[in-house]
């Protein structure tokens, strides 16, 4: 199966080529170190996510001249051809400005036959997430499957929420508006834990790669999720909104999952914003007064 998909694919080898230096420089900025700038009140950027944006622009700007470029760090490059690229070029930001080991690259290919407005979805046809310190390269091109350092990868087996592992993020704009952290007390109360590592781009390829059974998050950019929708996709899992509709590219909500357990998830998702069926727990006072009548039983 390998062979096969080597043999057909289009962008990927190209773009892996781009990821990996990309992230190589990466690398070195993460050993030498790296001055925190501030892009908002808590949204910070560094020299490294310019350099490798610069890098990965002109790369592909030689591979691929007939493409669009569409980056965080402000490439608007052929907005109007019928291929853009979606790129993130440091996935986890605030990670590495801490010295803090998970962050990636991430370039996420879209087509856009002609007579699509521009408000209208192509489809996702290539994605590539690369994370420079573990080496570990994330692929996938539309119909042939998704691959980790080249050996086919599948989303998880696991059926049911209470077994499984999740993910998510929190904006580090309008934080007080967010209200993420309802969710994140709910799924983490239903399942095996929620894990907040600061990468949505490798929360998607690590649902891919069956390392965890689903990832959600409000607001984030088509940068961020273009790559890894891909990953998800070709790697048997599902992408919807919350509500199990389909994900548009820059939707404000992202559930994906290994499938096996959205149904869970939006029924879940229902639930909370309806305001049913939440689990009770302690407030910091009643837990307070356990613990005291605790003690005062014990003495
Ligand atoms: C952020 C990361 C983080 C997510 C934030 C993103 P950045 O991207 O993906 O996990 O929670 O919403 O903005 O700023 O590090 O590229
Ligand atoms: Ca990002
Ligand atoms: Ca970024």
């Amino acid at each position: 199966m390998n062979q096969t998909v080597s043999r057909s694919l289009t962008w990927v080898p190209k773009a892996s080529e781009i990821a990996r230096e990309a992230g190589a420089r990466l690398r070195e900025f993460f050993a030498q170190g790296v001055e925190t700038e501030y892009k908002g009140d808590v949204d910070v950027v560094t020299v490294a996510d310019r350099t490798a944006e610069e890098l990965i622009r002109t790369r592909l700007g030689e591979t691929f001249p007939d493409h669009g470029v569409y980056g965080e760090e402000g490439t608007r490059h052929g907005m109007d051809s019928e291929y853009r690229w979606y790129v993130d070029p440091l996935d986890g930001t605030t990670n590495f400005a801490h010295g803090f080991p998970q962050f990636c690259v991430s370039m996420g290919l879209e087509h856009r036959p002609a007579g699509l407005k521009p408000e209208e979805d192509g489809t996702l046809v290539a994605g590539v997430i690369y994370d420079p310190l573990r080496d570990e390269l994330f692929c996938a091109e539309k119909g042939l499957g998704a691959t980790l350092n080249g050996k086919p990868m599948r989303v998880s087996a696991i059926t049911t929420l209470a077994e499984s592992l999740l993910a998510t993020g929190f904006p580090s704009r309008k934080r007080h508006a967010s209200p993420n952290i309802h969710f994140y007390q709910e799924f983490t109360l239903r399942s095996h834990g929620v894990r907040r590592a600061g990468s949505a781009a490798l929360d998607l390829a690590y649902v891919a790669a069956g390392r965890m059974e689903a990832f959600w998050e409000f607001n984030l950019n088509p940068w961020d999720t273009a790559a890894g929708i891909l990953l998800v996709e070709e790697a048997g899992g599902q992408v919807t909104d919350f509500s199990g509709h389909h994900y548009a590219i820059d939707s404000q909500e992202i559930l994906a999952s290994n499938g096996r357990i959205q149904g869970e998830l939006v029924a879940l998702f229902d639930d909370m914003f309806a305001g049913r069926n939440l689990a009770p727990i302690p407030s910091a006072a009643e837990f307070a007064a356990e613990r005291a009548a605790r003690a005062g039983s014990k003495s």
